[in-house]
């Protein structure tokens, strides 16, 4: 949550912080705002309230000189969204600046305590009790000390970058459980809460591990523990191209990246299939080949979308990979107290590698001895590194708030595990061959379903009216029901709920009239009839119907209202299909209601807080 960029070097700050900073709005983008030192010693700051752009509406004609800066896009944990809540946040004096990422947890008794010495607060933000706390350090200490000295009486999570008037070029970050890197230019240094600020500049990034600071000129960056002993820091390299972040024509990254989902599937499996002999070579997981084969259980943690393909995963895992799976929102895992036992494997997965709850569970299973293992789209991130073992996505960046070409690309992977640990066991070549077989068919068969885009679009404006939707499925396809609700959710802000099509009957089913419409995902596998007795439920209570369902269902649209069709193929795969009408449903849905579907309402692309 929140993007946060300094830059320190030779030129000037402004333009390319503002260049960063776009590229991470994603991460919040309730208010904005910037401090940039000059070389006089001056500072010059503005805050908007708003998309980053009402920061550039703000400026625009002036100028803020000065090759030091920092900036920061918020979404707010502590205060409502105001100016003066906005980051970065200062001193009393105006000098030291700080923007944060994070919560600091014993921000009320610092703030007590500060307020005892005189110190004087603008903002509602736990944020501000940094700058406050190095302000009252640094009159016996120096900038770096002071920043150290400051970090150690607080707790909580941050990504912070720090400025300093009296120190026109240092540039101070620090990090615990908030992400933060430092890409490394030719004399100059930025700082970032992800790689997307700053691929245009440098591919050469260094990761600032929990507990750790560093300390920057133009010419030079040192990172150190908090007990000021040097770390030495592998520099990695990104090979994520700039252009891969932006639009590509689409009319904005929630669409395009939709219209990925066949390159997700082709680049999440690419090469490590090895079809003719129903077998998957998996790199990141080849070290770990025999603690798979001999894991009693795989426990599997996610959130939002991730947490609803890890769903998809117990199914196949347990009906192909022959092993017993639990699945549990990553937010619930560790306050249920789990109960681990010897051959537990842990399976995280997260697009973004950052999402705080992920991290906590995969925390909670490490230290209590588990393998943790996990399948990741950004490279590099916390959760990538934090496991001991796991799978890349390599789909490149998901912008879009809602995760779309995630899901599938996810729900690939772990077909490709069911193969892997299934060929462990007692899965058949000739099994394992036609899973693989099939696999390599879905990128075209998701391909044929984008071409009813516009058959789509019709059917979102066709339900415009309607402000609540039951998303129903069985099986396979349960997963899909809950995901297509929380797509149409947090993009339409429409009332939906996913559920079982079983337990229709035992509840829900109260809410269905002419008004409510359900979407049936009912393709022809091993559970359509119970699905088609439960549609003719619903139309039995004048419920509209929408139903997915496989190519040639001649029998479905005699009973549903509207049928979206996806090819056929096998029972296990069909997520993969099924859900791609329903992120364009949910798409259109919001493109109609005139809502910014890459940036909806209270959300963030990755939720790096609890
Ligand atoms: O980056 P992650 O995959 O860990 O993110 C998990 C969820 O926050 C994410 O899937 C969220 O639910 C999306 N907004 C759903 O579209």
């Amino acid at each position: 949550m929140c993007g946060i960029v300094g830059y320190i070097g030779k030129e000037e700050a402004l333009p390319i912080l503002l260049e960063g900073i776009k590229n991470l709005e994603y991460r919040g983008y309730d208010s904005a705002g910037f401090a940039i030192v000059g070389d006089d010693k001056k500072v010059s700051s503005e805050k908007a309230v708003g998309k980053v752009a009402a920061l550039f509406e703000k400026i625009s004609g002036r100028s803020f000189p000065g090759k030091l800066g920092i900036i920061h896009s918020r979404w707010a944990t502590h205060g409502g969204v105001t100016e003066l809540n906005a980051h970065p946040h200062s001193d009393c004096a105006g000098k030291i600046w700080v923007a944060h990422n994070g919560i600091i947890e014993n921000y009320k008794e610092l703030k007590k305590e500060l307020l005892g010495k005189g110190h004087k607060f603008k903002s509602e933000t736990d944020t501000e009790t940094i700058p406050h706390l190095i302000e009252e350090e640094i009159k016996t200490l120096s900038f770096q000390e002071a920043v150290r000295s400051a970090l150690k009486k607080i707790r909580g999570t941050y990504g912070l970058v720090i400025v300093n008037s009296d120190e026109p070029h240092t540039l101070i970050a620090a990090r615990n459980f908030s992400p933060l890197l430092i890409g490394l230019g030719d004399g100059e240094y930025i700082v970032a809460s992800d790689a997307a600020a700053v691929l245009k500049y440098t591919k050469n990034v260094v990761y600032l591990d929990d507990g750790e600071m560093a300390v920057m000129t133009p010419s030079s960056h040192k990172v150190f523990d908090l007990d000021m002993n040097h770390r030495e820091k592998e520099t990695h390299v990104i090979d994520w191209s700039p252009e891969l972040a932006q639009k590509g024509g689409y009319a904005n990254f929630m669409l395009k990246e939709i219209f990925e989902g066949p390159e997700a599937v082709e680049n999440s499996v690419r090469g490590r299939l090895i079809a003719k002999e129903g077998l998957v070579k998996l790199g990141g997981l080849s070290d770990s080949l025999p603690l798979l084969r001999d894991a009693k259980r795989i426990l599997i943690s996610g959130c939002g979308t991730a947490y609803y393909a890890g769903r998809v995963g117990e199914y196949m895992l347990e009906e192909y990979g022959g092993i017993p799976v639990e699945v549990d929102v990553a937010s619930e895992f560790r306050y249920r107290k789990p109960v681990f036992r010897e051959g537990d494997i842990f399976l995280a997965i997260s697009q973004s590698g950052e999402t705080a709850d992920t991290l906590a569970a995969l925390r909670e299973a490490k230290e209590k001895g588990v393998p943790v293992m996990g399948i990741v789209n950004a490279i590099g991130s916390t959760i990538a590194r934090y496991t001991d073992a796991g799978v890349y996505q390599h789909i490149g960046p998901e912008i879009g708030v809602a995760s779309t070409k995630a899901f599938v690309s996810q729900v690939s992977i772990l077909a490709l595990l069911t193969i892997l640990i299934g060929r462990q066991r007692e899965m058949s070549l000739v099994t394992g061959r036609r899973i693989a077989e099939e696999l390599k068919k879905i990128p075209d068969m998701i391909r044929r379903v984008l071409k009813q885009n516009d058959e789509i679009a019709e059917l979102a404006r066709k339900y415009q009216k309607f402000n609540n939707f039951l998303y129903l499925g069985r099986k396979y396809n349960l997963p899909v029901a809950y995901e297509g609700a929380l797509k149409l959710k947090e993009i339409s802000y429409i009332h939906a709920e996913g559920c079982g099509a079983g337990e229709m009957k035992h509840g829900p089913i109260a809410m269905i009239d002419e008004n409510f419409p359900s979407v049936f995902i009912a393709p022809q596998d091993s559970v359509y009839e119970k699905m088609i007795s439960n549609i003719e439920e619903v139309k039995a209570r004048r419920g509209p119907v929408i139903a997915i369902a496989t190519e040639g269902d001649e029998k479905i649209g005699e009973i549903a209202d509207d049928v979206i069709f996806i090819p056929k193929t096998l029972e296990m795969l069909t997520p993969i299909l099924s859900v791609i009408p329903l992120q364009l449903f949910a798409y259109h849905f919001g493109v109609l209601k005139g809502l910014d579907v890459d940036k909806p309402r209270n959300l963030a692309k990755s939720v790096t807080v609890e």
